[in-house]
């Protein structure tokens, strides 16, 4: 039997990657010890945390690498759990240099794209929009992050199909829960649902309560390189969208509204909001735009020109070009996938809301992060 050393397995293992953290199991400290008998190769394993949900998958992946180099080897995989000090190492090392509670999408040199997901009316498609964008952001090949901060209404883990994972915890930072998708690539989520120490729960929390969360989810949550955060706003003005502001003053604000004048005037003040917070409103989209009839009609069921009356109306008041990204006709498929936990860009990626949903998503992952997604410090034009 050929002889393999430890060097050589340890470069094998470098290739495997904690599915959770994402990085080689032997750069977070995971890999104790290397052990080579005569038929045997043994990795000593040390987990983050006791019961790691993913251990089938370290395990099948370490015995997959190890192979490589020692293919007439039995590969045993010996499972054991940090020590509270481990784990403290391993988290600074994750951290660098940062300081405690910094948040890495708002320091100068971050290359993350943030677009914040905002309505002035509840229930005009935010979360149905973010989950699709991100799905097809991912397909692209991006690095997408979630943030579901709606804090009442928290829906993005169903609307994903994980609403009933949690976060892993290492130390004090927290894990996002991976949504794994076709591309291989999977789509990072944190919500503040999952922050609840019960999912029934009901939070009445209120302005700083709120501020600490969100802090919570940017700074304590461990991201790793993203190309795009998506943050699903709660409805309205309120305490969110002025602490998203204040944080990550550098996100771009996509406002999501109905054709309805109703709906259409309160995206316009959502809109107003941001840029108040000097962030910069990136564009329109209009959701339940009309319903085709199986004759081929369309039926526009909440009237028309909602979308080009908010863009009209921006652009005028900020002095720059704020367009309608893209409208979104009725699709009862893209209900369903809310309910099932199956975006509609994935099960049906021909309908034309897939279509108008990559569309959008393309514009926005597209657009290379120059100075036009950039806090200048400037106040806003007009009113
Ligand atoms: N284009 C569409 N066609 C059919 N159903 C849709 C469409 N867009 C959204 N829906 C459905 O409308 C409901 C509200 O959508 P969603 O939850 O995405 O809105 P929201 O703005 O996030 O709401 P909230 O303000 O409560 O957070 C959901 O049941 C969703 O599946
Ligand atoms: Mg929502």
């Amino acid at each position: 039997m050929p002889a393999v050393t430890e060097d050589q397995v340890r470069e094998a293992l470098a290739s495997v990657n904690d599915p959770e953290i994402k990085r080689p199991i032997t750069e977070l400290g995971m890999v104790e010890a290397v052990t080579i008998a005569d038929t045997t190769v043994t990795v000593r394993l040390l987990l983050t945390v006791a019961g790691c949900p993913l251990k089938d998958t370290l395990n099948r992946d370490i015995t997959a690498a190890v192979a490589t180099v020692a293919p007439d080897h039995e590969v045993v995989v010996d499972m054991g759990v940090m020590s509270d000090d481990q784990r403290k190492g391993m988290q600074q090392m994750l951290r660098g240099n940062r300081t405690e509670r910094e948040i890495p999408f708002a320091q100068p040199g971050s290359l993350t794209k943030v677009f914040a997901i905002a309505s002035g009316k509840g229930g005009v498609g935010k979360s149905s929009v973010t989950v699709n964008l991100a799905l097809a952001m991912a397909e692209r090949g991006l690095k997408v992050g979630i943030v579901d901060a709606d804090i009442y209404g928290h829906s993005i883990p169903d609307m994903l199909g994980v609403g009933d994972l949690r976060p892993t915890q290492v130390e004090d930072m927290i894990m996002p829960v991976p949504v794994p998708n076709a591309t291989g690539t999977d789509v990072q989520v944190i919500s503040i649902g999952m922050l609840k120490p019960r999912r029934d729960q009901v939070v009445a929390w209120r302005g700083p309560m709120l501020d600490r969360a969100l802090l919570q989810m940017l700074s304590d949550v461990y991201w790793g390189d993203l190309d795009v955060l998506l943050l699903d706003l709660p409805p309205g003005t309120g305490d969110m969208a002025i602490s998203l502001g204040q944080h990550l003053p550098n996100a771009e604000v996509l406002v999501v509204t109905t054709p309805q004048p109703a709906a259409a005037m309160v995206a316009e003040r959502a809109g107003t909001m941001a840029s108040m917070m000097h962030q910069r409103v990136v564009g329109i989209v209009e959701n339940m735009s009309y319903l085709t009839t199986p004759s081929g009609d369309r039926m526009e069921i909440f009237g028309s020109g909602g979308a080009a009356k908010v863009a009209e109306t921006l652009s005028g008041r900020f002095g720059y070009d704020v367009p309608v990204l893209g409208q979104i006709p009725l699709d009862e498929k893209l209900r369903e996938g809310g309910d099932t936990g199956e975006p509609i860009v994935v099960t049906d990626p021909d309908s034309e809301a897939a279509k108008v949903l990559r569309g959008v998503a393309d514009r926005l992952g597209g657009r290379s992060r120059g100075l036009a997604g950039m806090q200048l410090g400037l106040s806003p034009a007009g009113k």
